[in-house]
Order: structure tokens, then sequence, then C-alpha cells
């Protein structure tokens, strides 16, 4: 395996630089407040509610005339033209500085042994072997001989870590079919891994602390420096996570991916219809610092940093954009404004569409719209608002009389497929900051709590692009 070059995870300050980070959050509410037309409100909604004409027209006028091989670099290396507008310029710019996560250099090519490679594709490879490798970077220095891993799911990285490198693993895991899975994969592929990684049903909380003692000393007659870890930690798992890692006293190192951002569980949610729909949630924001600028600035993030903006946190990074094909720009496009078109129709004749449960036909086949909304008749059902289905209305549309009349609305709105692409454009050049924004807070959530954290980029974000893991060290 390349050797990674990592840059050290102590190197951060120890104590929060207050006037920085406040600094910090203020600039990075001030954008997204700016700037919510761009991702506050679902892309479904693109049509419904007017979103293509909120971006600034001389913003369009100068995108618009980019090749697709421009508008990628304009994406992936937020390069700007000096004539271009100031405000789109300033965008940029903004964009950039409250993106602070860190690039990886290192172009990382990796194979894992045989019987690891059995049932996951590329992507998981990538991301088991990163993440071992960044754990066992870390505790080898610290001596630390066992890992904790949160959310284990099959146990991949569970396995990977042992066999590699002797690590004692203990793999957590809310779900038991997930924890049979692991057990008899381990049975069946790893045999020798048996007295060393340990899967164990548990729904973890912020208040497991000695939930997790107890199973380590009954599983490892050992109970001191531990290293806790997470891949891909959705929602509130990863929060509680850095929480137990404060609580627990053998827990020396704290390695944590998220993602699934969006499933952050919400404290207050408004439950009026539509974009006025005010969303709070437990978990974020996190840090002391971050909630005294909001509340010392007013701001009511209620309204601007919703699940929208936890969507866009975790959406696909702007590395996706690198050498995107026309093809995949067109496929990509056609989608958005499809399914755009398919909403507008819904609200224009109050019906709301309700996924059912036959399967469409493949994307590939679907490629013009008179297919796409035979497939759609068969993925949705327009419900109508009075509650009746629209067979029991009076008016009864047939199926043909469904498609004729979106026909009608696509033919309005088809030239719309490159100022689609413009918006999804400057959205990309904004995931970043948007990612970047929710992980100093928890950073400085960390920090906060007397403790070094860092930062750490791990996996090839074109193909993961969950890629940061937060790492912490307590002496
Ligand atoms: C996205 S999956 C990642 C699984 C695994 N780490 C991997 O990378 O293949 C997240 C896992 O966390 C588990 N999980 C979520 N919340 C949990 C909780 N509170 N306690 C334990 N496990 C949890 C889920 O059941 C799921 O298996």
């Amino acid at each position: 395996m390349q050797t990674l070059t990592l840059p050290s995870p102590f190197s951060t300050m120890a104590h929060v630089d207050k006037c920085t980070e406040s600094k910090y959050f203020l600039d990075a509410l001030n954008l997204f407040f700016e700037v919510q037309w761009l991702y506050n409100i679902p892309v479904t909604d693109l049509l419904t509610k007017g979103l293509l004409d909120s971006i600034p027209k001389e913003w369009t006028d100068a995108l618009a005339s980019l090749q697709m091989q421009e508008l990628n670099h304009f994406v992936v290396k937020r390069k700007t033209n000096p004539q271009w507008p100031d405000g789109l310029k300033a965008f940029v710019e903004k964009c950039r500085y409250i993106d602070r996560l860190p690039t990886l250099n290192a172009t990382l090519f990796t194979k894992l042994p045989k019987k690891f490679q059995i049932g996951l594709n590329d992507k998981k490879q990538h991301e088991i072997i990163h993440m071992a490798h960044l754990v066992h970077m870390q505790c080898a220095p610290l001596k630390i001989k066992i890992i904790v891993d949160f959310g284990a799911g099959l146990g991949y990285v569970c396995q990977l870590l042992y066999h590699l490198y002797g690590y004692q693993v203990l793999g957590l895991e809310r779900s038991q079919e997930n924890v049979n899975n692991a057990k008899n994969r381990q049975a069946k592929m790893y045999p020798d891994s048996l007295e060393h990684v340990k899967y164990r049903c548990c729904d973890l909380t912020y208040n497991s602390v000695e939930v997790i003692e107890t199973i380590l000393r009954n599983e490892f007659k050992e109970n001191s420096d531990v290293c806790l870890i997470g891949l891909h930690a959705c929602g509130d798992l990863s929060i509680n996570a850095s929480k137990i890692f404060f609580n627990m006293k053998a827990a020396r190192l704290f390695i944590m991916i998220s993602c699934c951002y969006h499933k952050l569980s919400m404290s207050k949610d408004t439950d009026e219809n539509g974009s006025t729909r005010k969303q709070y949630f437990n978990n974020f924001p996190l840090s002391t610092c971050f909630k005294s600028v909001i509340h010392d600035n007013n701001f009511d993030v209620g309204c601007f940093l919703r699940q929208p903006f936890l969507r866009l946190a975790c959406q696909e990074s702007a590395e996706r954009w690198n050498d995107m094909s026309t093809e995949n720009h067109d496929k990509h496009s056609f989608y958005v404004l499809a399914r755009a078109v398919l909403q507008l129709y819904a609200t224009q004749n109050d019906y709301t569409l309700k996924k059912c449960a036959r399967k469409g036909t493949r994307k590939s086949q679907c490629l013009n719209f008179e297919t796409y909304i035979k497939d759609s008749l068969n993925r949705y059902i327009f419900q109508s608002q009075k509650e009746t289905n629209i067979k029991e209305q009076g008016v009864q549309f047939s199926t043909e009389m469904h498609i004729t009349r979106m026909m009608e609305l696509w033919n309005i709105y088809c030239d719309k497929l490159k100022i689609v692409e413009i918006y999804t454009a400057l959205q990309s050049v904004l995931q970043a900051s948007a990612e970047s924004l929710l992980l100093q807070d928890r950073l400085c959530w960390i920090q906060e709590h007397g403790l070094e954290a860092t930062i750490i980029p791990v996996t090839n974000k074109q193909l993961s692009p969950r890629s940061y893991a937060i790492v912490s060290s307590k002496k």
C-alpha cells in the first residue's frame, strides 16, 4: 500500500481561538443566509418555486457562455474570470473562504486482500482500506490495541483492522440483522478472527459509556487505552460518539467519519407547509461558539439551516465534476428538469405525488420526456389534495390525458436544461462550504471541551464524497 502523507492530528491548537472562530461562523451564517435561494428548497420544486429565476441574471449570462469543460473547471477549481459580475466573483470567494476542508494530496492506489474484496464495490473497498490505514497510523504511536467501531454495519472495517494490523475490535451496531450478518460473514470468511473481533447489538446514545465499558471487560477482559472509530456514522451517532469519547476514561483516541447529516434529530419542526417551515436540530449547531454568534447576531437558523442545508452538506462533492462528460451533464439536467416538470404538473392540478411500491423503468431507458412520464406514472400516484383518489373525482383524467398535458408543460420548459446545470454548478460550488461549516462546528465543540482535534482527509472525494475524519486525542 502506498504510504499516505497525513498532517499530524495534533497540529491544531488545543484552545479555541475564539475571535477567529466567531468571525468564521458569522461569515458562514452571512453566506448561507444570502444564498438560501440556492439550496433552501428541494430541487423538485425548481419550477413550482421559480428557483431558476432567483439566479441573478448577470450570473446566468456569464456562466451560460462557458463550454462544458470550462463549467467543470469552474466547479472543481472555483476559478473566476475577471470579466464576470462582482456578485458572482464575491460568491465564489466567500465559498472558498468558508471551505476550510483540507485537500488530500496523495493519489491512492490500494488493493484489498482477495477475501476482503468479495461483495464490496470499489467505493467500499477504498473506504475501508483508507479508514483502517488512518486508524493504524494514529493508534500505533499511542500503543493502542483495542478499537470500538460505532455503527459497525456488516463489520467490514472491523475485520480488516484485525487482519492487517492485529487489533482487538468491538463492533457495536443498532440493527440486530446487521449484527447477525456480520457474525455470519465472520464465521464463514474470517474464522481465525473469532476471538479478536466481537459484534454486539447496541443502540448507542450519549449515555452509553457504561454499557461499552462493560462489554469491553466481558469480551476482551480489558478496558484501557481504547480508540473509538466510526465509518459513515450517520445522523446523531457521530455526535453521541464524541460525547462518549469525552466522558469515557479509557478512550484515548477518536476517529470519526460522518455521513447523512440530514438524519440529525430535530428538536422542533414547525410543520407548516412548504418553504416557510422552520426546523431546529438537537445537535446542530453544537458548539457554544457557533450558538453564541447566532444568538448575538439575531439569526433564526430554523429558517435557513434546515434539512435542505444538511442535504447540501452531504451531497456529492464538486470533485465529481472533474472531467464530467457532456453525456452525463445532459442526463443530469434532464432528470432534474423532468422531475421538476412532474412536480409543477402535480402542483398546478392540486395533486400530491405519492411514491408507490411498483418499480419504475431503468433510468437509462427513459431519456426522453414521454418515456420518463410513462415511467413516472408507474412509480407515483397522483393523489388529489382533497384526499380522494383522482379516479374518484368528477373529472377523470386518463393516463393519455396526463401524458398529453405534461408533454405540453415540458415543451414550455425544455429550453431550461442549460440553466438547470448552472444552478447545480452553483450548488456544487457551495457544497464544501456547507460541509465545512458543519464539521468546524463539531470540531469546535470538541476543542471547547479541552481536547485537541483536527480534520483529516481520508478518501478520494470523487469516489467517496464523505471523506473527512474528525480526529481527537486525550493525553
Ligand atoms: C451508513 S452505515 C455504516 C456502516 C459501516 N460503518 C460501514 O461503513 O460499512 C451506519 C450504521 O450505523 C448504525 N447505527 C446508526 N445509529 C446507531 C446507533 N445509535 N447505535 C448503533 N448503531 C447505529 C446503522 O444501523 C448502520 O449500520
